[in-house]
């Protein structure tokens, strides 16, 4: 098979590095990859989506993956199939579950699923009544993709009131907050819930837990995930069957009968309150970190598996016995700014562990680390603590100047006494 794989992320060099394993894919194409996924397939550099479309076209690409959220608000699975190529992902209708916070909330609502009590609306009066009807601390969200920073939890309501204030007036982002979604702080834990869906059923994977903050004990800023690992043993089995019972079938029932059916990930960010499941947030796409941990768990066929789900004729997904870690390791300066490019050496890549690149660029056949999230240090073994020794393991062997990485990922099971 030749693969197209849509991105430029750690998301995208994982999902490649396992395509690469299998016997029956080809050739790999990135559009536009990053200075690492060239070592594994073709970087292409295409102007919009038409071209890329042209390129996979001309070339037999037989399945094109796509990687994170944007190029599927925009529209890409539409255009691709336009052209009659088979493409994973959801068409531009289905991506409004992660695209706009105010469809999923009455979505969630019309469908009956379980979430936070919210008001959708653009209009200062109704959200400042809202939040006076609520006990702090209040969400306030903005309605738009904002890059998981368009979401503010207010410890009084004086401060929900003002963030929902410049939301609305355009001033933190843009059209992106022009409509606000206010919602109740949910007290309890996270976790990423992954399902394939071909527009029907679905296979579920190992469910992950994310660290959002950038700082150990998690404090500091929001990122977009410091490291991850999955299974979590936090999702029971009643647990998981709960979720798949009271919202993946539920959400997938709904979207078909309201005339877009959902095919790709469905990527459910939840929060357990006293045992129960509430949805925080969907995503259309996998998760960044975790793709890099659950794709070391597949233990079958990925490319067939999506494939079968781009066809409509999802079939089982096998899984490994075993449990994965990342670490991501980021720029200096991230999430604030910037950083200048760093030459990247690793010194030893130990037993079971590899490296998913995402912020780098290639010079003469060097990685530099780039900016932001640079790459994920990924240990892979038969219980959680030794999977977490592996990544940290390869965290030390790898060295780039102003590299900063947590040190207590999986604190959620194996206690904050740190590595
Ligand atoms: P979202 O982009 O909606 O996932 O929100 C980003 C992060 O904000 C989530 O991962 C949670 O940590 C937090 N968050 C969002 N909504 C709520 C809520 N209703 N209650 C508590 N925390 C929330
Ligand atoms: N790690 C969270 C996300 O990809 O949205």
């Amino acid at each position: 098979m030749n693969i197209l794989i849509i991105g430029n992320g750690g998301r995208e060099y994982a999902i490649a590095l396992k395509l690469k394993s299998e016997k029956n894919v080809s050739n790999l194409y990135f559009a536009p990859g990053n200075g690492a996924t060239s070592k594994l397939g073709k970087n292409l550099k295409v102007k919009d989506y038409h071209e890329l479309a042209n390129f996979a076209k001309e070339n037999n690409i037989d399945l094109t993956i796509v990687g994170p959220e944007a190029p599927l608000s925009e529209g890409v699975v539409d255009i691709f199939k336009e052209y009659g190529l088979l493409i994973f992902g959801p068409s531009k209708s289905a991506a409004r579950l992660e695209g706009s916070k105010a469809f999923m909330k009455d979505f969630l609502a019309r469908n009956g699923i379980k979430t936070a009590k919210y008001l959708n609306t653009d209009d200062f009066d109704r959200a400042s009544k809202f939040i006076d009807s609520l006990n702090v601390p209040i969400v306030v969200k903005a309605d738009g993709l904002c890059a998981g920073k368009g979401v503010i939890i207010a410890k009084t309501k004086e401060e929900a009131k003002s963030s929902a204030k410049e939301m609305l007036s355009g001033e933190s982002f843009g059209d992106a907050g022009k409509c606000v979604v206010v919602e109740e702080f949910l007290d309890g834990f996270e976790l990423s819930f992954f399902a394939i869906c071909d527009g029907e059923n679905f296979v579920s994977l190992p469910v992950a837990q994310d660290h959002k903050r950038l700082l150990d004990n998690d404090e500091g800023p929001n990122t977009g995930g410091m490291g991850a690992y999955a299974p979590s043993p936090l999702a029971t089995t009643k647990l998981i069957k709960q979720v798949e019972e009271e919202v993946v079938k539920p959400t997938l029932k709904g979207m078909k009968s309201e005339g877009y059916p959902f095919c790709g990930v469905l990527f459910v960010g939840l929060m357990v309150v006293n045992d129960e499941p509430y949805v925080l947030e969907f995503n259309v796409r996998f998760g960044d970190p975790e793709c890099e941990v659950l794709m070391p768990l597949i233990d079958g066929n990925l490319s067939e598996i999506l494939l079968n789900a781009a066809k409509g004729e999802l079939k089982e997904v096998k899984l490994k016995n075993e449990f994965a870690v990342g670490v991501v390791m980021a720029s200096k300066n991230y999430p604030y700014s910037s950083t200048p490019k760093a030459k990247i050496e690793v010194l030893k890549v130990p037993q079971n562990s590899h490296i998913a690149y995402a912020g780098v660029s290639e010079e003469n056949g060097e990685i530099y680390a780039d900016g932001g999230r640079v790459l994920v240090c990924v240990g892979v073994a038969k219980s959680i603590k030794e999977a977490r020794d592996r990544a940290y393991e390869l965290c030390e062997n790898v060295k780039f100047q102003g590299s900063q990485y947590r040190k207590d990922i999986a604190w959620q099971m194996l206690g904050k006494d740190k590595k």
